[in-house]
């Protein structure tokens, strides 16, 4: 098989990554912060070192704001439900995920009012437009760092400084951007920021973390046993325990540590950079193919390693099934969970084939899917002639 979903779930994860998952199940993995036992000791202490190694990875300075939390999308539920009050006025982009509209339109019914700026067709976004939109009771700007359906990547450092000027949180939804592109939370002035454990960094699946800068005041979602002031009946809002409720997925959480040790070894930028060399011979590939459309920004500077695509005259879930039967090539075919994105870039009825490169495909990989699309384009010729 050759693997281009990566936008969905990476695969496959570093052999390190599944060694210490074998590791820990087989040798200590036992309950946190409850315990005082050693094996639980030891899996604490596990644990906390993932935490230093997600922290370094987005130069976070205080790895006790960072959560660990099951995926990206209670990462996002966690932030936005635990922040936002009756009265508040939240700022996203019309190139968001339902994992960030859902909760949204939820809390639009408890008084919390949203705005969806625009985005070009390309998926860009002015991030004047933000600015325009920025009301009196403007509590939170939520973008995601780049498309799941385009790639393309959000101007995450202007928003933030603006954000930051403007007294407003700012929340990055690093699905997509997290073990792709540099996430510097410093730097670009993110005070909130979800991402999954199983996609760009490369950890397992039923991982997710969540940052949440000092000062930034937000409740948890679940209530329940933390292993910290037992005598309590009050959930506790303790930064990382108040918001772990109930016993962690320590297997999963010690081998994402071991994951994004992984990433910081090889260096975020060589990963970014051999990514979007893959992404640039894959684009320009298909765009040499008569009857392909792509979408997003063709600037591979300016994305990630997502590449949307149509072939004249098919549906895009055929063509996902002709490349995975035919040619044993993964891919994601329809509206990718984000029909706003593909509404902006006018793929809202039919949607598109999805190719996402990853950190372990190579370019005889890319070569490989160029030859299978330019097949089927042919072959959907001849059947027009018959
Ligand atoms: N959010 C994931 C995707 O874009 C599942 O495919």
């Amino acid at each position: 098989m050759i693997y281009m979903d990566n936008g969905a779930t990476s695969y496959p994860k570093p052999q390190e990554v599944i060694e210490t998952m074998i590791d820990v199940m087989a040798n200590y993995c036992a309950n946190p912060g409850r315990s005082g036992h050693f094996m639980a000791a030891r899996t604490a202490q596990e644990i906390y070192k993932a935490r230093l190694a997600v922290a370094r990875l987005f130069n976070i300075k205080d790895a006790s704001r960072l959560i660990f939390t099951k995926n990206c999308t209670e990462s996002i539920n966690i932030a936005l439900k635990g922040i936002l009050k009756e009265g508040d006025h939240v700022i996203t982009s019309s190139m968001e995920h339902n994992s960030v509209v859902r909760p949204l339109m939820e809390l639009r019914k408890k008084g919390v009012s949203t705005t969806f700026v625009s985005c070009a067709r390309d998926g860009s976004m002015d991030p004047d437009n933000i600015k325009t939109a920025i009301r009196r009771n403007t509590r939170m700007i939520v973008i995601t760092a780049a498309s799941n359906v385009t790639g393309t990547k959000m101007p995450l450092e202007e928003i933030g400084r603006t954000a930051l000027r403007r007294g407003i949180i700012f929340m990055v939804d690093g699905a997509q951007g997290a073990g792709h592109m540099d996430l510097d939370v410093e730097e670009k002035h993110i005070d909130i920021l979800a991402a999954p454990g199983h996609k760009g960094l490369l950890g397992p699946q039923g991982t997710g973390i969540l940052y949440i800068r000092s000062g930034v005041q937000s409740a948890p979602l679940l209530a329940g046993g933390t292993g910290s002031r037992s005598s309590e009946e009050e959930q506790p809002e303790d930064l990382p325990e108040g918001f772990e409720a109930g016993t962690v997925n320590a297997p999963g959480i010690i081998a994402l540590g071991a994951a994004v040790r992984y990433i910081n070894k090889i260096g975020i930028e060589v990963i970014e950079e051999h990514e979007r060399k893959l992404t640039e011979k894959l684009q320009k590939g298909l765009s040499e193919i008569e009857g392909v459309t792509l979408y997003g920004t063709a600037d591979t500077h300016e994305k990630t390693a997502v590449v949307a695509m149509n072939i004249d005259g098919m549906d895009c879930e055929d063509v996902a099934r002709e490349l995975n039967d035919r040619y044993g090539i993964a891919v994601r075919a329809g509206l990718h969970c984000a029909p706003r994105a593909h509404e902006t870039i006018g793929t809202r009825q039919m949607g598109c084939v999805r190719i996402s490169p990853g950190f372990y495909n190579t370019e005889r990989d890319i070569n490989a899917v160029i030859e299978a699309v330019g097949e089927i384009v042919k072959e959907r010729g001849k059947r027009k002639i018959l």
